[in-house]
């Protein structure tokens, strides 16, 4: 398949599922469930004691209101675009917000948090939400979705949803590749067995409580990160190539065991959404996109941490984000996030129908 076809077949996906949504104007499923790290994290870490947050400005400058959400981004995440392409018209609710009770439950919930991992220990270090707490989270909050419409329009909201999986990033950059007692003791090979184990707990958990659709991001090119090149790679300012290598020989893995989850599950649908070959296209032919600047980020210089380097005293944050990949020295822009949720869409539209 050419390129231009390849474009243009995914172009017809997307219109063929915004008639759907517009003839049926209700979202094409009951409910939208995230879980994950501060890809997808919409401010459930503003409600912990942590250091890493994000609801300060200039964090969602570009937002529908302006202000900062806790969204490690200057606008919309990649999960809140794939909301608005399921035609819902808010996004799910970080669970641990007051808004998050009675009504506002029923359309789903967001229990991600920033520096959380297949690893329960990534997310220890941060003081944030581990992903196995995110799944008591959901437990409680399957319990309160009970409570409100009854045990069998539950199960029918749980199994017509999308389950929605964005982790691993922190494992890699904020615990493995600084802590001596783990990068000495295990290959990043051995390292990704590890969170695979966890991984497929986590799946199996879900399905035991119901879901049925779940898309799981692979992990993006780590290596490219503004951050990740500026502490770990050399002068060349190019990608750090064996953090890459790890990153897609762990999504690898992510494909294959997922693919003996969804054999070995009754009715399981389970995707591998890639997220790394579209954003390894932004950062190397960032020009074929629309944009001028994918090595340094729009906030902060660009060359250190997230969050803490990122912050309205930040010099030289730039006017126009829509011309940087990179928002902050570890996140996406907004109009990086489109590109990748249309990639999303397109690769996951099995979990629809
Ligand atoms: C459960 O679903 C049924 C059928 O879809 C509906 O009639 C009923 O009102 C629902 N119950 C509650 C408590 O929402
Ligand atoms: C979902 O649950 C409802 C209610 O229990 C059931 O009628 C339906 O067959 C289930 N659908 C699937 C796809 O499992
Ligand atoms: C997973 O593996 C299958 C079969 O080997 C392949 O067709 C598919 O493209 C892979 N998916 C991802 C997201 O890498
Ligand atoms: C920002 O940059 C984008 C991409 O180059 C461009 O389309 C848009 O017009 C710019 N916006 C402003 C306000 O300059």
């Amino acid at each position: 398949m050419t390129i231009s076809s390849l474009f243009l077949c995914y172009y017809w996906i997307l219109v063929v599922i915004s008639w759907l949504g517009w003839i049926s104007a209700q979202p094409l499923v009951p409910a939208l469930f995230i879980f994950g790290d501060s890809i997808v994290d919409a401010g459930n870490n503003n409600n912990l004691e942590t250091l890493v947050k994000a609801n300060f400005a200039p964090y969602g400058r570009d937002f529908v209101k302006h202000k900062p959400t806790g969204r490690f981004c200057n606008g919309k995440l990649a999960s809140d675009f794939t909301a608005e392409n399921l035609g819902f018209t808010s996004y799910p609710l970080p669970y641990l917000s007051k808004q998050a009770r009675g009504k506002n439950l029923l359309l789903g919930a967001n229990f991600a948090s920033a520096s959380s991992g297949y690893d329960d220990t990534t997310a220890k270090i941060y003081n944030t939400i581990s992903l196995s707490k995110q799944v008591d989270f959901y437990k409680s909050f399957q319990k309160k979705l009970v409570g409100m419409v009854g045990n069998s329009n539950t199960s029918s909201i749980i199994n017509g949803s999308i389950h929605f999986v964005s982790s691993g990033s922190s494992d890699f950059v904020q615990n493995y590749y600084i802590n001596p007692l783990l990068y000495k003791k295990y290959t990043t090979d051995q390292f990704s067995d590890i969170l695979l184990e966890s991984y497929t707990n986590f799946v199996q958990e879900l399905h035991k409580m119901g879901a049925r659709n779940i898309g799981v991001t692979t992990l993006p090119p780590l290596g490219c990160v503004p951050a990740v090149i500026t502490i770990f790679g050399d002068d060349t300012n190019s990608c750090v190539e064996n953090i890459n290598k790890a990153a897609l020989s762990f999504n690898d893995k992510l494909n294959s065991t997922s693919q003996i989850l969804q054999a070995r599950l009754s009715s399981l649908n389970l995707v591998v959404l890639d997220i790394y070959q579209p954003l390894h296209d932004l950062v190397t032919k960032p020009m074929d996109y629309g944009f001028f600047e994918a090595r340094k980020a729009c906030c902060g210089t660009g060359l250190l941490e997230t969050s803490f380097l990122c912050n309205s005293k930040s010099p030289g944050t730039c006017k126009n984000a829509s011309e940087y990949v990179f928002w902050d020295g570890f996140h996406p822009t907004e109009a990086a996030n489109k590109i990748l949720s249309d990639d999303l869409l397109a690769a996951g539209i099995s979990l629809i129908s």
